[in-house]
């Protein structure tokens, strides 16, 4: 779906993106994470065909981004940009969401029906103009315009960063539902949380390299990589960690009460 072959990106002749290979299968959700500047947005628009490599190949569904458009890429691909403000161009969200279908939908009826539903899912009001929202629900808007295209792959870039927490849950809850669907997701985050509740693999790149390619779990356990991109693990894992035993192996909230449940139970019935 999504494949890196020993990709070099250079900025103003200092090495952005260093010899960076992997390859997203249909139906994985990974997380792409690394310190601030790491190269994870000059990542991102490698694969929408933003920007070309200097050497090396990007494949994205099947088409190498150096000799295919960015239009024919944005059929399958949708890419959400760290700032909402560089995708919305529109003066209602109702006519937002009709720009991004136009390329994808030919029929007017089929794209104002679209339309309709994706307003619904996202409980958006279609009449608001979106400079007028907070930067959170431009954020919203600019998802929701992403997802009436339907597309296979999605590219997210910090999609929760500047949500509170409650649109941070409907954000992530709709991602999810969308992962659950077939939709392969490679996104950016900052916040561990996050990827170790939702993502299944991550990516850790530290100043334009792959240092790192595994199991959420297994990574989110690897000090060493850790530290050398200077990210914190989560809270959970973190205390799974210290506590040992039963615990080594938790990464999410919810597997820390299931595990401590069981080791109540176990208590009560040695006694
Ligand atoms: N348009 C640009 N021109 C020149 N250099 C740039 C440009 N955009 C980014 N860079 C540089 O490329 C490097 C990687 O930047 P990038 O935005 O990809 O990092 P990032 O991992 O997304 O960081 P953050 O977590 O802060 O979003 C940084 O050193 C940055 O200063
Ligand atoms: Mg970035």
């Amino acid at each position: 779906m999504l494949r890196f072959e020993n990709v070099f990106f250079y900025r103003e002749s200092a090495n952005t993106i260093s010899e960076v290979s992997f390859d997203l299968r249909e139906g994985e959700f990974a997380a792409l994470i690394g310190e601030n500047g790491a190269g994870k947005s000059t990542l991102c628009r490698l694969c929408n065909g933003l920007l070309k490599p200097a050497s090396g190949r990007v494949t994205v569904c099947g088409h190498d981004t150096a000799t295919v458009s960015t239009s024919r890429i944005a059929r399958d691909t949708g890419f959400l940009f760290q700032n909402p403000d560089m995708q919305l161009c529109q003066n209602t969200v109702y006519g937002e969401i009709m720009f991004g279908l136009e390329y994808a939908l030919s029929d007017p009826e089929e794209r104002k029906r679209r339309t309709g539903e994706i307003l619904e899912l996202f409980s958006l009001d279609g009449g608001r103009d979106p400079f007028s929202m907070s930067r959170g629900e431009r954020q919203h808007v600019a998802l929701a315009s992403i997802l009436a295209c339907k597309p296979r792959l999605l590219i997210l870039d910090e999609p929760t960063t500047g949500l509170d927490y409650r649109e941070c849950v409907t954000i992530m809850g709709i991602i999810s539902r969308l992962h659950s669907d077939g939709t392969t997701i490679l996104m950016v985050s900052h916040d561990m949380e996050v990827v170790a509740d939702f993502a299944v693999r991550a990516l850790v790149l530290s100043k334009g390299r792959l240092i790192a390619d595994g199991p959420v779990r297994q990574i989110m356990k690897d000090k060493k990589v850790l530290d050398e991109a200077s990210l914190l693990p989560p809270q959970i894992p973190a205390l799974a960690m210290l506590i040992g035993g039963d615990f080594s192996d938790v990464l999410t909230a919810d597997e820390m009460a299931e595990t401590a449940e069981r080791a109540v139970r176990q208590k009560g019935a040695r006694k």
